[in-house]
């Protein structure tokens, strides 16, 4: 196999140039063995250029070229070239048939992209460029081809072959082998490519579209999971209700299949008519799954299905415009979500993980515009910019226009594209098209990378009634970009009188729900709002109306009010999380002070008096702000001291309300059921019992002792893994025991045997590092699954006081870990390595230890493209 070169080429946005050829056909005949499979392809070749090209290259990646032949004739040495990247065509006719055969190693494919052999099945990944691992092909999304596939394997161990599209014939041959050939009616740009083989189950219903046609639904597990799909499957019904009542949009072919593999390198993907997934996404049990498991589930099979239109029906240009599909299918899934469960747990949900995730990226060296302008490796480019930020951009274009409009520019789009590979461009013509509307400043928010930052004041004239509110943007500089223009910001808003009640928004715009969108383009804008008797407070950027950090200049006892009678769920939340964090960064600073302050103590009795409150958004309220977030707030992140004062904080709110945490504990007890409210409760009740654990007081260890009581009676996994997790991290108890038992409980479940993993790496003890180093010679590791890895790795990447000990012995022994990756599975590694691109948000002493780590992984032979990337920006 050949390794790609580390200073590999740089592909430019600008530089995009339509293919000289379109294939608009391709015949594919695959003999599956794990260790020598061989690809027969025939290629249909057609010039779309005027005039003839001297050299036509095509890609292919770690292939072994068996044969070559033009119309049937051996292609001569004169008429073809082979490269390090594929195989170029000189002086190629106008129309012909390529006929290609190639070997490939599909058990030695660790790096999962490709044709691989994994856990006893055949899998293939193509996005972005794994076909060109299967066969040589012009391996770009803006070329369209109707595929037609014949798999051969041994009926034993592969009895089930799968590939897009519709099974048109099957037969048996030679020595126990059988074939399948399949026909995808929907032309489709390589990336879309998928087939499977292996001995699976298949778990089966049926949907009928709204205008009437049935839909065969397959979902593929082993044998012992198929009981486990009730909620893929009830989510995957959901999914296509909700595109077709939302968006008109129904499913166009007769079958969809999912297929749930342990060994994956992402979350999963849409290929036409037959998804594989990561079983995390798929597999779920009361035994086996939490309740956040059963989520994500929801999510990412809706998120899956809705690629039909947005990404495959529509599709791509070039992978520049990734955010296309990715920012907008991540919209449709958020938004989908929001529908079935609460509106506004949702949205906290979402804005948590686009600061985790996106908001530190957008801070740091590998920062980048939502339309990169620039890659090496394509696969670096999966990131929360492109799908978080970009769900965020479309959500503004959403607020802007309003629901009728949107839907409207959506109806066309699809109208104006469908069948066809565009751009972010196009879409946002389509957007302005259907309403006459003007995005041209909006296009900002594609090409400019960096979190603006938003800051608010205002004044109450007692004398006019009236109240003046400033809004002021900044755009940090980010890697390449010095330089920023505003950006159009939505900003909802509402005034609260100090009753708590509206106030009225005479002044401005009011929207449908007696909010106002006011839309700040400039540097700074000032609105001044009328007949307003009373002083005012301002709730502003109400659900999160664009992805900005908002300064605002409110004091504390503002955001107390707020936190206690805002009426939108997000800021409510934002206003005691903005609390929580004020106290926790002064306790930071002094670890004399207090980190519960009489407003903070005082928002949180009296969310914790609010019964009638939504118990998961209740939850939400309560939930202090992690480490990772508080140090996002500060120059330089202060490890030991916001792990003591967030440690403090809860052991204070433990103390302090302990009868009241106690209370809920006891009477949220019930038996397991499904819906949003008993979820709701269980997160309360393990909220409560977190508490009271931290807690100083004699409840500690009554609580353990209800702990432990919790983890072995528990008749789901939510409770028993939060009760598991509270031991195992516990700073007093000995956890020896109770890790044992859980793992000859579940040793026969990967995901669950993934959470022991990480539950460990991520527990904050010195002695963990030494503990995750057992951990990776544990019969149950496996370097090639990247489940497993993530588990343990991620966990510990995610473990602030451990990672990023003063010592630099985390870093040091992170980046051992990764060097050994970035042999066996480039992405993943890759992947792995961004926490430490953010060495300079530490102090000296971290920054060289950080750095040392990088510079011992630049300086590895055979540096993967994908890691090299990732290094080079982090190490300019
Ligand atoms: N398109 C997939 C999704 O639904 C992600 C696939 C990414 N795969 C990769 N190797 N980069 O989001
Ligand atoms: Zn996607």
């Amino acid at each position: 196999m050949s390794t790609p070169s580390p200073q590999a080429m740089v592909i430019q946005r600008g530089d995009y140039r339509a293919p000289s050829y379109q294939i608009p056909e391709i015949i594919l005949d695959l003999r599956l063995d794990p260790e020598n499979t061989e690809v027969l392809a025939h290629l249909h070749f057609r010039r779309v250029a005027a005039s003839p090209v001297a050299e036509l290259p095509l890609n292919g990646e770690a292939l072994e070229l068996l044969s070559l032949q033009r119309d049937d004739q051996v292609l001569a040495e004169h008429e073809y070239r082979l490269t390090e990247d594929g195989l170029v065509l000189l002086n190629p006719p106008e129309t012909f048939v390529l006929k290609t055969k190639v070997r490939l190693h599909p058990a030695a494919n660790t790096a999962l992209s490709g044709l691989y052999h994994a856990g006893g099945q055949f899998l293939t990944q193509c996005e972005a460029e794994g076909f060109r691992r299967i066969t040589y092909m012009l391996d770009r999304p803006d070329c369209l081809a109707r595929f037609t596939v014949t798999l051969h394997a041994p009926q034993k161990h592969c009895p089930v072959l799968l590939a897009n599209g519709n099974c048109m014939a099957m037969g048996r041959e030679a020595e126990g082998w059988h074939w399948a050939r399949w026909e995808d009616p929907f032309p489709k740009p390589t990336y879309l490519f998928a087939m499977v083989a292996g001995d699976l189950a298949v778990v089966r219903d049926r949907y009928r579209t709204a205008s009437g046609r049935d839909v065969a639904l397959e979902i593929y597990v082993a044998e012992r999971d198929t009981a486990a799909c009730v909620q893929a499957m009830d989510s995957l019904k959901r999914a296509m209700r909700w595109d077709e009542e939302v968006y008109g949009r129904e499913y166009d072919l007769d079958r969809y299949m999912i297929v749930a593999t342990d060994s994956f390198n992402m979350g999963a993907m849409e290929n036409k008519g037959l998804n594989i997934f990561n079983a995390k996404y798929v597999l779920a049990s009361p035994e086996t799954a939490t309740d956040s498991d059963y989520q994500g589930i929801e999510s990412v099979i809706a998120h899956e299905y809705f690629h039909n239109w947005t990404g495959n029906r529509v599709t791509l240009r070039d992978w520049f415009q990734l955010s296309l599909k990715e920012g907008l299918t991540v919209f449709r899934d958020q938004e989908f979500s929001a529908d079935q469960n609460s509106r506004g747990v949702q949205r906290i949900g979402d804005v948590r993980r686009l600061r985790a995730a996106q908001f530190p990226e957008d801070a740091g060296p590998l920062a980048h515009p939502v339309r990169p302008e620039a890659y090496s490796e394509i696969n670096n480019f999966y990131t929360a910019t492109v799908y978080e930020k970009g769900a965020e951009l479309i959500r503004m274009i959403h607020t802007l226009l309003g629901k009728t409009q949107f839907r409207q520019g959506m109806d066309l789009y699809f109208q104006r594209h469908d069948g066809h590979a565009v751009t972010i461009e196009d879409f946002l013509a389509a957007m302005e098209a259907a309403n006459q509307r003007d995005l041209s400043g909006f296009r900002r928010w594609y090409s400019q990378a960096g979190t603006p930052v938003l800051r608010a004041s205002g004044s109450y004239d007692p004398v006019q009634h009236s109240y003046t509110l400033t809004l002021h943007q900044e755009t940090p500089a980010t890697p390449g970009q010095s330089t920023k223009e505003p950006v159009p910001i939505p900003v909802r808003m509402a005034l609260l009188n100090t009753q708590g009640q509206r106030a009225p928004l005479s002044g401005a715009i009011e929207g449908p729900d007696g909010e106002a969108v006011l839309l700040l383009e400039q540097r700074e804008q000032s609105w001044t709002f009328v007949n307003l008797p009373d002083p005012v407070i301002p709730s502003l950027l109400r659900g999160f109306s664009a992805p900005v950090r908002l300064e605002s200049a409110w004091d504390d006892e503002a955001c107390g009010f707020l936190a206690c009678y805002d009426d939108d769920p997000f800021n409510r939340w934002e206003s005691i999380q903005n609390l929580a964090v004020k106290a926790l960064l002064a306790a930071v600073a002094d670890s004399s002070v207090t980190p519960l302050p009489a407003v903070l103590r005082d928002a949180t009795a009296s969310i914790l008096r609010d019964d009638a409150l939504d118990p998961a958004f209740r939850a939400e309220l309560l939930t202090l702000p992690s480490e990772d977030y508080i140090g996002e707030q500060m120059s330089v992140v202060a490890v030991e001291a916001i792990h003591r004062a967030r440690d403090t904080l809860r052991q204070d709110i433990g103390a302090r309300f302990a009868e009241k945490w106690m209370a809920l504990y006891h009477d949220l007890a019930a038996p397991y059921q499904r819906d949003g409210l008993a979820i709701g409760r269980r997160r309360l009740r393990n909220l409560a019992l977190s508490h009271l654990i931290a807690s100083d007081g004699d409840s500690r260890e009554a609580m353990a002792l209800h702990a432990r009581q919790q983890y072995a009676q528990a008749d789901n996994m939510t409770d028993r893994l939060a009760a598991f997790q509270l031991l195992v991290q516990h700073p007093h108890h000995d956890a020896k025991d109770i890790l044992l038992d859980f793992y000859r409980k579940w040793h026969g479940y990967p995901l669950v045997i993934d959470k022991w993993f990480s539950i460990q790496a991520a527990t904050p003890r010195p002695e963990t590092l030494h503990q995750v180093e057992h951990l990776l010679v544990h019969p149950a590791f496996d370097w090639r699954v990247p489940n497993r890895v993530r588990a343990v790795l991620g966990g510990f990447a995610a473990n602030p006081t451990v990672f990023h000990a003063a010592d630099g012995s985390g870093y040091a022994f992170y980046a051992e870990q990764i060097r050994r990756l970035d042999d066996i599975n480039p992405q993943t590694a890759a992947r792995l390595a961004t926490p430490l691109s953010r060495w300079r948000r530490y102090d000296a002493q971290r920054q060289q230890a950080m750095r040392a780590a990088l510079t011992m992984l630049a300086d590895k032979a055979k540096l993967s493209r994908d890691l090299a990337e990732v290094i080079q920006r982090s190490l300019p």
